[in-house]
This record gives structure tokens, sequence and C-alpha cells, in this order.
């Protein structure tokens, strides 16, 4: 008899094992261990054993069938648990919340730029932020002496270039770019360059000492002040719609000969004055100018042969118009409360 409960221990433990459902389960249930069940049907044998050896059988049987009932119930616990998880997907409960990030409003306003000028068949160009004061100034008609370096506070880097010349420096404006983009495409050429630059302002609501900038050169044969004009104004046209008109005021840059600002009407008020153009009716938005020979020079091309147009917006003023917000320094604050507005 002790054979025989072995046996079935092995067989009860083996299927056990094997078990997937509670279906599954039942059944074994009824097999092994129910009234009608193999394990009950070997106890009734129980009484045609010799007496003498009754006890010592009867509490072998015994021990093995609450062993046999304490496995069971720990694979029913488990099978349970998992039929719940199954069962229990309520598929009109709200998702888990993921947090999307999105993008910074000064990306938002490069993209837009860098979609117009594409349109108009220009190359998006990158350049270094830490640059050299050859391309960031005398490349550029500054040279080392020059008074126009101080139109410019610049962060001055107290670290040696790879030749032990200290001549780093966070680029001021992204000019620079206009010798890279010569010098690596020649002419003709058509590009703008969006990216940062640093000054060391005394910060203010219109002041910062990081902001963006978007460079562009136009470069070709017989490029006049004609063209310039006439790009400004559909520059204008296309970036703040068709009824904007264009004023060009002279300003002095020493890289661009003549040199000028483009102020384009308010789209705001559409010229009549408010509150964003101080009243003026106009937005001073673009330096611009006809590249100075010096410049196309070091760019590596013969200013007897190509000209070419310069200009450059401040992208952070762009996006301060676009979306009227009245303080530059809100766009390198990581305020959450100002980034999630857009
Ligand atoms: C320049 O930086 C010239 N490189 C622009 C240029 C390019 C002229 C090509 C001619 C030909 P300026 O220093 O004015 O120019 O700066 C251009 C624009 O950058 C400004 O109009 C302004 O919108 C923005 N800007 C300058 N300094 C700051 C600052 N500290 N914070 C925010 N925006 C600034």
């Amino acid at each position: 008899m002790k054979d025989k409960l072995s046996k079935l221990r092995t067989e009860f433990l083996q299927q056990l094992a094997a078990v997937k459902n509670n279906e599954h389960l039942r059944q074994l249930e009824i097999k092994f261990l129910s009234r009608k069940g193999e394990l009950s049907e070997i106890m009734h044998g129980l009484k045609d054993v010799q007496v003498e050896l009754r006890q010592e059988i009867g509490g072998f049987a015994n021990n093995l069938k609450v062993e046999l009932q304490n496995e069971f119930s720990k694979v029913s616990k488990i099978i349970n648990k998992l039929e719940e998880k199954n069962q229990n997907i309520d598929v009109t409960l709200p998702g888990l919340n993921f947090p999307q990030g999105h993008l910074h409003p000064l990306t938002l306003v490069q993209n837009e730029i860098e979609d117009l000028f594409s349109s108009l068949g220009f190359m998006v160009l990158d350049g270094p932020e830490l640059e050299s004061d050859y391309f960031n100034f005398t490349a550029l008609n500054v040279p080392a002496t020059h008074p126009a370096r101080d139109m410019q506070d610049t962060f001055y880097i107290d670290y040696p270039n790879d030749k032990g010349e200290y001549d780093l420096l966070m680029r001021t404006q992204t000019s620079p770019m206009q010798i890279r983009a010569m010098q690596k495409y020649g002419a003709p050429l058509k590009a703008i360059i969006p990216g940062r630059c640093f000054r060391n302002e005394a910060t203010d609501a219109r002041h910062e000492h990081t902001f963006y900038q978007v460079e562009g050169l136009l470069i070709d044969k017989n490029i006049n002040f004609a063209n310039l004009k006439s790009f400004l104004e559909i520059v204008g046209q296309r970036l703040f719609g068709p009824k904007t008109k264009l004023r060009m005021r002279p300003k002095f840059f020493p890289f661009v000969e003549p040199g000028n600002n483009g102020e384009y009407t308010c789209f705001l008020c559409q010229g009549q004055g408010c509150r964003v153009c101080k009243q003026t009716g106009w937005l001073e938005i673009v330096g611009a100018g006809l590249i100075h020979p010096e410049v196309l020079k070091a760019g590596g091309l013969d200013p007897n042969v190509y000209s070419g147009l310069a200009f450059g917006f401040g992208l952070t003023r762009l996006a301060m118009l676009k979306y009227n917000i009245n303080d530059t320094r809100l766009f390198n604050g990581n305020d959450l409360k100002f980034l999630e507005q857009f």
C-alpha cells in the first residue's frame, strides 16, 4: 500500500507541475483528491491492512494527503492570480500618462526660417560656437586694434589653441561662418547659418549673454544693392505677410559696404504705431549689406569677379515678436510654466 501511495504522490506532483489553468487544476483535484479520487480509494483499502501495520500506514497516508493538499493549494493560488491578471483588463480605463517633450520656441522659429530659406534654394549650415579670433573678427575686416571690436562684448577663452596661441573666444555673431562657408564651398553660394552666439552683456529684457542669430549669404557675379533690397523685401513678406514694407537705414558693420539695418512695417499694427514697435510703425529686424571686398578675399574669392550680400537676423528677437514675449531671458530660464505654453 505504501508503494501505491508513493507512486500516486509522484504522479500527482508531476501532473501538478504541468498545470496551466484552473480547468486543468479542477480535473486534477477530482482525479486525485476528491472523495471518489485515487487517494481516497487507496485509503479505503486501509481496513484490509494487518492491524499491527495499520497505524503506521495510516499515519503515512494522512501525512501524504496533507502534503498533496498543500502543494495543490500553492499551485492553485498562483494559477488564480495569473488568471485574475488576464481577465481583469479594463480596456476602457485611461492609459498610463507618459509626459512628452516638445520643441523649444526658439527651435520652432529656427525651423520656420530654415523652411523659408530652403524653399528659396539656400543651404542650411552649422558652425562652431567656440571660434577663433581670426574668423570672428580679423577675417571679417576687424583687425586686432580696430575700435569696431568694442561693438561686441566678447568672452575670450583662457585656453590656448593647437598652436599654443590664446586666440579662442565664444563667437559673438554667426558672421564668422561667412568666411568658413566661402572657403569650403566657393562661389556661387547661397547659405543660411542659424546658431547660438555669446556676448558679455549686462543682461536686461532685450539683451542676453546667450542668444541666437541667423546669418545669410548670397554670392554670385553681379550681385548689387538692388538685389539686396528686393531680397530683403521678399524675406519680410514671407515672414510677416504680403503687405509688409521694407525700410533700409544706413548702419556700420565692418564686413559689409554699404551696410544697413533692415526695418519692416510692424506686423501687429500694420505701420500705424503700437507698443511693440514703440509707436514708430517699424520693427528693426535685420542687419545687412554687400559683402566687403576684403571679406570676399579672406573667403578665397576674387572681389573683381564675385560680389554678394550678407544679412544677420536676431533669431531670439524674432521669436519675441512672434510670440509676444517681453523678456529675452525667459528663453534660457528653463521655467516649465513658460516652456509648456508652446
Ligand atoms: C551683428 O551681429 C552682425 N553680425 C549682423 C550682420 C550680419 C550685419 C551680416 C550685416 C551682415 P548686431 O550686433 O547688430 O549685428 O546683432 C544682430 C542682431 O542680433 C541684433 O539685431 C539683435 O537682434 C541680436 N542680438 C545682438 N545682441 C543680442 C543680445 N545680447 N541678446 C539678444 N539678441 C541680440
